[in-house]
């Protein structure tokens, strides 16, 4: 039997999930999104040629696989569109190729409206939401009464909901002086149009994950967003609106848990986030300033300019534990060659108690003083290695001493967007003891 395995961020989106996804894939016949819309970015650099993903998942490069899009997913039929149509005007083929949910729930104008107006009305207290009407698409369908992709098969039931989630709409939008961007009607002409792209690609997820694993093959998981961006474990009420953890894989693909058999979690090694919300190792510094410049630390769907800190072994104690990870993926660790010192925040200071792993209570994290330990950087170029044993010694180092501080070891490293700058961990690699360590960071 092979192992269907689940792939998600551990900070706050945006770790190089897209990059790993496609190259960990390769062995398998499926991959699977199965929350989040087009909020999330996921790039890809194949020969130096840049893709920026979406909706659409990160195995669409490599032909034996089919991609499918979970019932978690909320689409915005426009963005899947302009996707589909960027893809195909660069040679992909997407026939046969994309599968998507008869429950996946459509953002439609009014989401976005609404998420725009609600961001506005907030001023200096904003979320710093992507504006791609998520929010609003999830809290529609937990109303129940959300439009579904099914539901372009039956025009009368469509019809219907138009009308009914215009009325609701239109209270909303009254509420900071907007009207509706389009009347119900107009809704009902706009979903008609993707009719076309959609039905044809309706497709029953967990039957057809269940048929690939009984003949042998196995399902990656592409998670989107971060889990500290989760709805339940996340920096509430900074958080996206769906569920960013491991679990979340299930119920939104519509298999049962015990289909999942491994997660992998995408660790960057240092920390980033967009928009608002607590960020206990940030540096509003010349150093957070060099991170964010040598990352080229900008939005892949905002172009906003990603805040950055040091890597937050607390917050991800937090997220291992409620991921079941087992290994995890060290990426941009090329942004690190060239800095003399390397900090990891191994403790907060909450009011004078020494917390290991993250609280969930926000008011608490507020609080937090990070506490460090200082490691001696590599200052050399990793960006051209290609195998462990080419590694510097201090960073095979730092490798072995975030191994033993997360309790989990790494499956490889990334050291450049390309997919061929990857290095895999030996199997013999050990994790240091502490005496070891200490020799070598204060
Ligand atoms: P995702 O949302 O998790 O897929 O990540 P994004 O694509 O939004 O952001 C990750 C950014 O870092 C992208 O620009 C990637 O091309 C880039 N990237 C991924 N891995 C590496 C790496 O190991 N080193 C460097 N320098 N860049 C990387
Ligand atoms: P990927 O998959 C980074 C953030 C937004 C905002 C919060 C809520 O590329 O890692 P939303 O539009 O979801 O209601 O915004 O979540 N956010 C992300 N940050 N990467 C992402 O996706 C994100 N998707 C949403 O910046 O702070
Ligand atoms: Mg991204």
């Amino acid at each position: 039997m092979q192992t269907n395995t689940v792939i998600i961020g551990l900070q706050w989106g945006d770790e190089g999930k897209g990059k790993i996804v496609d190259i960990l894939c390769e062995d398998y016949q499926r991959v699977v999104r199965y929350q989040g819309g087009h909020n999330a970015g996921h790039t890809l650099i194949m020969d130096g040629k840049k893709f920026v993903l979406r909706l659409i998942p990160s195995g669409i490069f490599r032909e034996h696989i089919k991609c499918l899009l979970g019932q978690g997913v909320v689409i915005q039929p426009t963005a899947l569109q302009e996707e589909i149509e960027e893809l195909k005007s660069h040679g992909v083929d997407l026939d046969g190729r994309l599968g998507i949910s008869p429950a996946c729930h459509l953002i439609l104008p009014y989401h976005i409206a609404l998420d725009q107006a609600r961001e506005a009305a907030k001023g200096g207290k904003a979320i710093g939401t992507t504006g791609r009407g998520i929010g609003p698409c999830y809290e529609d369908k937990v109303g129940r009464r959300g439009i579904r992709t099914a539901d372009l098969a039956h025009p009368d039931i469509l019809k219907d909901k138009c009308v009914q989630i215009a009325k609701y709409h239109q209270v909303q939008l009254a509420a900071f002086g907007l009207e509706l961007p389009m009347t119900a009607d107009e809704l009902f002409d706009y979903l008609n149009s993707f009719a076309e792209m959609i039905l044809p690609r309706l497709c029953d997820v967990p039957i057809d994950l269940m048929q690939v694993h009984a003949a042998g093959g196995a399902v990656l998981f592409e998670g989107a967003q971060g889990c500290l961006l989760d709805i339940n474990i996340g920096t509430y009420p900074f958080v996206t609106s769906s569920s960013t953890t491991a679990a979340s894989a299930s119920i939104g693909s519509g298999v049962g848990p015990a289909f999942l058999h491994e997660v992998i979690g995408i660790v960057k090694a240092y920390t980033t986030r967009v928009g608002a919300g607590i960020f206990p190792t940030e540096l509003k510094d010349d150093t957070g300033r060099k991170l964010q410049e040598l990352g080229h630390e900008l939005g892949s769907v905002t172009g906003r300019e990603r805040r950055c800190g040091w890597l937050d072994c607390v917050a991800l104690r937090r997220a291992i534990i409620s991921n079941s990870v087992e290994t995890f993926v060290l990426t941009k660790v090329d942004v690190l060659d060239s800095f003399e010192d390397i900090l990891i925040c191994d403790a907060y200071d909450i009011d004078g108690e020494i917390m290991t792993i993250a609280p969930t209570d926000t008011a608490l994290l507020e609080r937090a003083k990070p506490i460090y330990t200082t490691i001696k950087g590599w200052q050399t170029d990793t960006t051209a290695l290609k195998t462990f044993s080419e590694l510097p010694e201090n960073l095979k180092n730092y490798i072995s001493i975030l191994e033993e501080k997360l309790g989990v070891p790494a499956l490889s490293i990334s050291v450049g967007p390309d997919r061929n700058q990857i290095i895999e961990m030996p199997d013999d690699f050990i994790i240091i003891d502490e005496e070891d360590s200490a020799q070598t960071y204060s």
